[in-house]
């Protein structure tokens, strides 16, 4: 096993978290070979439509991961978006520069962003949500960084349940769950998102909300 890169100094985690950030270290090298075959890979583009993306948007991957996402993000957003990739995981942003030289890699946690307030035009969280320690402070955070009337998405290529079934599989990530609809709601217009709606099927998960004010 490659050991866990540290990176920057990310604060003090806790056990259950520094433990899920080893795993995600571990598990970095052949992510995308493993958990994106063809099938999958088609299905991302037409899904990010939902971000409703305009030339020159600033866009915030949390939760990047490799950063599978930012070459549709690039072509949906075009030249001159501004592509930010956030990960706690060191070793998984190591992918990043080759899926788009462009982006800029943040090594933090989606608790703790490190960008001054109203930066970013939309915030996308594509199957990371789950995994945050502290959801509502993640909430809280891409509130404080969209700019008024930007847009929060949660996404998944699942249902929450396929989700939240799937990581009772893996020991490492055991309990990290998509909350239900109501108490998703509640988190996000606790710190003061409007227009949260959420659109699910059998083999998809979308969650939106709205920071308050004129694009
Ligand atoms: C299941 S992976 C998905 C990655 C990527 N979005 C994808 O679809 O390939 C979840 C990612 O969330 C990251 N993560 C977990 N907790 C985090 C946190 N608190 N802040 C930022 N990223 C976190 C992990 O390091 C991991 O890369």
């Amino acid at each position: 096993m490659p050991p866990a890169e540290r990176g920057c100094p990310m604060p003090p985690a806790s056990e259950r978290e520094e433990r899920r950030r080893r795993f995600f270290d571990q598990a970095a090298e052949g992510w995308e070979e493993r958990h994106y075959p063809p099938e999958i890979r088609a299905r991302l583009e037409p899904f990010l439509a939902r971000l409703a993306t305009a030339p020159g948007l600033t866009i915030l991957d949390a939760g990047c991961g490799r950063g599978i996402l930012l070459p549709h993000l690039r072509r949906l957003g075009g030249r001159d978006a501004r592509l930010i990739a956030l990960d706690a995981s060191a070793a998984m942003l190591r992918g990043v520069a080759d899926k788009d030289p462009g982006a800029v890699a943040l090594h933090a946690r989606a608790e703790s962003i490190p960008l001054i307030d109203a930066y970013v035009d939309r915030v996308l969280c594509f199957a990371a949500f789950p995994h945050f320690e502290d959801q509502a402070g993640a909430a809280r955070e891409f509130h404080r960084v969209l700019k008024p009337g930007g847009l929060a998405l949660v996404l998944h290529l699942a249902s929450a349940k396929a989700v939240n079934r799937h990581h009772e599989d893996h020991p490492a990530v055991r309990g990290d769950r998509l909350p239900d609809e109501k108490t998703m709601r509640d988190l996000f217009l606790r710190v003061g998102f409007v227009r949260v709606s959420l659109e699910e099927s059998a083999d998809s998960y979308c969650f939106s909300a709205e920071k308050e004010g004129k694009r």
